[in-house]
């Protein structure tokens, strides 16, 4: 793809020419390259939502008009995130939470109700925090590895599956990193898990912003069982995300929180629950919350994902070439390598470095004092990820928890979002040069 030095998709977003002022005092207009933490918000969105707030109202609690209509516009909603994600309303349940990690904690404290005693979840070397830790809480928990360039393998997953014999009830995984923007092959490992007789749980927070996803049928042999998303990843920061999965899974246990909205019955001893997905979404909800996330979906079709990837993909090249050139720089995932795991995974437009000489929180703090552009540093909610990243032994980790006060190791992350351009590259690579002469 050719890319011209203004992205098409800028005049969609809001907030873009802020100027922010510098260490200096000076103002210069602010750069956000910080887009895998979260995304400002379309125009469309916030047009959506003024457009919604005359009508308003609390949803299943009232017979008023404003009330019906929210209520009918809320529930119709979750038909067209399943269809943007290729689900099935006879089959799937969306579940509206606050965000990806509250959908995974809902998921894991109802897979612990459900499974058996034998059960374990496989998660993998390169997740999230968020997508590791609920697992661990409530199963016992196995990592599929990792190659040193941080890509999957899928030959561990094999490997793990015939292991465990039928013991592995789930497998979780990240659909893109957002460490190192690695896509993995959910479907391929869907394949695997399903053959082996295990669920698959893909953490959709990176990818599905960025890149279309289709879950597939449920009799489909690579179908995803259960997806999860944000919506303030994907251009609409009005606190909602989504748990979507098989309708089946929904129906059996008990709330994770309970209360208002979620039975169907209660006397002074007993309760009976509501049908999912009103079962697990306790309280008022946020209509709010999803009136822009689906504004945020109906623009990205518009726009098209598929061209939306193809011109990430071209700018995160563009950004990759020039880093390349600039000495001391590491990226940490542009390595060619002979791992028979995978070659070349397809990435997101992340780009994680680091700078000879210079911590990356020093590298960070100069980026944004000296020329007003934001990334993020440190080890992105992903350490063992970013130990293995950066080849850390147990014992180099031991003398960080002891020595609070040593730098931590980490990188630096570049994460562009549809509206970056290369002119905006252009003044990383040269505020990059200002700080390698420094
Ligand atoms: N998970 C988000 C990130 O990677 C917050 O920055």
């Amino acid at each position: 793809m050719e890319l011209k030095s203004a992205s098409p998709y800028r005049k969609y977003l809001t907030g873009l020419d802020t100027e922010i002022p510098l260490g200096n005092g000076q103002f210069t207009t602010y750069i956000n390259f910080d887009n895998a933490a979260t995304t400002p918000p379309l125009k469309s969105v916030l047009q959506a939502i003024n457009n919604f707030a005359p009508w308003y109202s609390s949803i299943h609690r009232g017979k008023g008009y404003k009330s019906r209509l929210s209520s009918d516009f809320y529930e119709e909603s979750r038909r067209i995130i399943l269809k943007f994600i290729g689900g099935d309303p006879a089959a799937h349940n969306v579940i509206y939470v606050k965000n990806t990690s509250e959908a995974i904690n809902k998921l894991a404290n109802r897979l612990v109700q459900i499974n058996d005693q034998q059960s374990l979840v496989l998660s993998t070397e390169m997740e999230h925090h968020s997508n590791d830790l609920p697992w661990r809480k409530n199963f016992p928990v196995d990592f599929i590895a990792v190659n040193q360039q941080g890509q999957l393998c899928l030959a561990d997953l094999e490997a793990k599956l015939i292991k465990y014999r039928g013991r592995v009830k789930l497998v979780v995984l990240t659909g893109a990193s957002n460490v190192t923007g690695y896509i993995n092959p959910i479907h391929q490992a869907a394949g695997l898990s399903h053959q082996y007789g295990a669920q698959i749980m893909v953490d959709g927070a990176q990818l599905v912003p960025h890149y279309p996803v289709d879950i597939k049928p449920i009799d489909h042999p690579e179908h995803i069982d259960y997806l999860v998303f944000s919506a303030h990843k994907m251009y609409a920061p009005f606190g909602s995300g989504v748990l979507i999965g098989p309708c089946a899974t929904f129906k059996r246990g008990t709330p994770d929180h309970v209360g208002g909205g979620t039975i169907k019955v209660v006397t002074t001893n007993s309760v009976y629950w509501a049908d999912p997905p009103q079962k697990d979404e306790v309280g008022t909800p946020n209509i709010m919350g999803v009136v822009a996330l689906v504004e945020a979906i109906k623009t990205l079709q518009r726009l098209n994902l598929k061209e939306i990837a193809a011109y990430e993909q071209a700018l995160t090249e563009y950004a990759i070439k020039q880093l390349k050139n600039l000495p001391g720089i590491q990226i940490f995932n542009d390595q060619s390598n002979n791992c028979s795991c995978r070659n070349n995974p397809e990435k997101v437009s992340i780009i994680p470095i680091n700078l000879r000489n210079i911590s990356h929180q020093n590298l960070a703090q100069l980026l944004a004092e000296r020329a007003g552009i934001a990334v993020r540093n440190g080890c992105f909610c992903a350490q063992p990820y970013i130990q293995k990243l950066l080849n850390l032994s147990a014992s180099e980790i031991k003398r960080y928890l002891s020595q609070p006060d040593l730098v931590r190791p980490g990188l630096v992350r570049i994460s562009f979002g549809m509206y970056n351009q290369t002119s905006e590259v252009d003044q990383l690579i040269n505020s990059l040069e200002g700080i390698i002469k420094l």
